[in-house]
């Protein structure tokens, strides 16, 4: 790993993120490891999260991934997101909360599922709803009428439930081999928010290295040693700082092409 600070370069074309909830931290959604973690400092509740635990879990999934929802409506994008979306990135997220999607990323695979839609509990069927933006307050956050989602299936009568991958399940079909496709096909692959620590997510940065791309960790609280066999860079900044930074270079280099990069 270098000790040189690395910054993105004009012959930096294809960019791979693979985002966290570090990024969605500043929209006051709480990360789940490192300081302030839910996970950290909830054991029970990272153990709740299981799939073995349903269907008696899915008040706890509703009332939690349910808050991820409402909290992302209202705070919106950070200025990562609005970064990441000038960069034009492909996003790969661990996160829930769609505010890549809010921020105008178009090119977004989500990892771990959307915590503004529901599915149903039976596998064998396809129905799906998005939650409400305008909730009901009469209903308490872990029943899904708060967020206008019937509690039955209307299409098997089969419990609803938040549609989020759990501990012990499969991402969703597809979206893993999408991902790993254009990590193998990147010039640089950044690592932001995450404490790169959940397989298959944290497989991708290596994949990335293997394929030939810069792999840069943003993260200001990084553990560089235990990462420095993973990323050839460890930018201990907040990654709003580093990604807004990048974004207005990119903005300048394009409109005065003879800006010299550095
Ligand atoms: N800028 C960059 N990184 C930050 C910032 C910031 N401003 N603030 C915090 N971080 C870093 C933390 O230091 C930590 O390493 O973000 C990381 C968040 O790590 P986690 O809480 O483990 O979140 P994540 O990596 O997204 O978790 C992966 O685990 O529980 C599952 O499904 C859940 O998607 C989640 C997955």
């Amino acid at each position: 790993m270098s000790n040189r600070q690395f910054e993105l370069r004009p012959h930096h074309e294809r960019v791979v993120a693979l985002t966290g909830a570090g990024l969605s931290a500043a929209a006051g959604l709480a990360t789940f490891r490192g300081p302030g973690g839910i996970w950290d400092e909830n054991p029970d509740l990272e153990a709740a999260m299981d799939v073995d635990r349903l269907p008696e879990n899915l008040p706890l999934l509703w009332r939690v991934w349910g808050s991820v929802f409402e909290k992302a409506l209202i705070a919106g994008p950070t200025p990562g997101h609005r970064a990441l979306a000038a960069l034009e990135a492909k996003i790969l997220t661990q996160n829930v909360d769609g505010l890549h999607q809010f921020a105008g990323s178009h090119d977004v695979d989500e990892l771990h599922g959307s915590a503004a839609q529901a599915v149903c509990l039976n596998h064998e069927c396809q129905w799906r709803a998005y939650l409400a933006v305008h909730l009901d307050e009469s209903r308490d956050p872990s029943d899904p009428a708060h967020y206008g989602i019937p509690h039955k299936c209307p299409a098997c009568g089969a419990p609803t439930r938040p549609d989020i991958v759990l501990f012990g399940e499969m991402l969703p079909t597809g979206v893993l081999e999408h991902s790993e496709n254009a990590t193998r096909n990147c010039d640089v692959f950044l690592a932001v928010g995450t404490s790169n620590t959940v397989a298959p997510a944290a497989l991708l940065a290596p994949l990335a290295r293997a394929c030939g791309a810069v792999t840069v960790c943003i993260d200001p609280y990084a553990d560089s040693a235990r990462l420095a066999g993973v990323f050839d860079y460890v930018v201990r900044e907040d990654a709003h700082t580093v990604l807004t930074r990048w974004a207005d270079r990119r903005l300048r280099e394009k409109r005065n092409p003879f800006l010299d990069p550095f």
